[in-house]
């Protein structure tokens, strides 16, 4: 076996695939070069059997010291636009695509968000991939072109496609039945950013995009979802 620390996270993975054994394992992952910086892995937080998951790019400056996804501004934004769609915290789990954050310090001090390479997002996938199998969502959300690539491959354009229900291509191969059904928006940082007279556009559509993911557990689905 590859023993440089960056082929991948495919070999930390633990026997025991339920979501505490793979947080610990996943703390102790080098399979790649992010680890190195980081503070800590920031794993997935929620309970197994929440059935919608949500998945942003990687943790940002203060989810790194806190140890948890979604804790800043992009993650208030999420729960705002949640409350507003009525669902509730406690119905999801919430993780990232790469589990390191990735910075580079400008002036030597304040950290400055990178975005992860194709090489760290698919050196990171077999986490996310073993969470998909503890957690066994109904629906997964990607948050931003990082989870649409992780999950949905590098064609996939969130510009056109985001806000529609669709199943995980089969270059994906879940230990799971029924497969989740997945769907793309934007990450809220980008909705955060937007400063436009367009801002309260952007998150009345992202509040839209989490409105037809929500309906999905019930049953309630708005829209069709597009075959393989
Ligand atoms: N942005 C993300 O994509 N994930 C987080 O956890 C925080 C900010
Ligand atoms: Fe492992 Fe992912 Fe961290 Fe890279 S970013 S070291 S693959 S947990």
């Amino acid at each position: 076996m590859d023993a440089t620390p960056t082929a991948g996270a495919a070999r930390y993975l633990p026997d025991d695939r339920a979501l505490d054994s793979l947080q610990t394992a996943a703390g102790r992952c080098q399979g790649c070069a992010l680890f190195e910086a980081a503070t800590q892995t920031v794993f997935g937080h929620g309970r197994s059997g929440a059935p919608i998951m949500l998945v942003g790019e990687q943790p940002g400056n203060q989810e790194d010291r806190a140890g948890m996804p979604f804790v800043g501004p992009a993650g208030r934004l999420l729960t705002r636009a949640l409350d507003e769609v009525g669902i509730d915290p406690a119905l999801t789990y919430r993780t990232n695509a790469v589990k390191h954050f990735k910075f580079t310090r400008k002036h030597g001090k304040r950290r400055i968000h990178q975005k992860p390479s194709r090489t760290e997002i698919v050196a990171c996938r077999p986490w996310l991939i073993a969470e998909i199998e503890a957690v066994r969502p109904q629906v997964i959300v990607c948050l931003g072109a990082t989870a649409a690539q992780a999950l949905l491959g590098t064609a996939f354009r969130i510009s056109a496609q985001r806000g529609q229900l669709t199943q995980l291509p089969s270059a994906i191969d879940l230990q799971l039945a029924p497969e989740p059904i997945v769907l793309a928006t934007v990450h809220p940082s980008a909705v955060l950013r937007d400063r436009s007279d367009r801002h309260d556009e952007a998150y009345k559509l992202f509040v839209d995009d989490l409105r037809v993911a929500g309906a999905v557990p019930s049953g309630r689905r708005t829209t069709q979802v597009a075959g393989r």
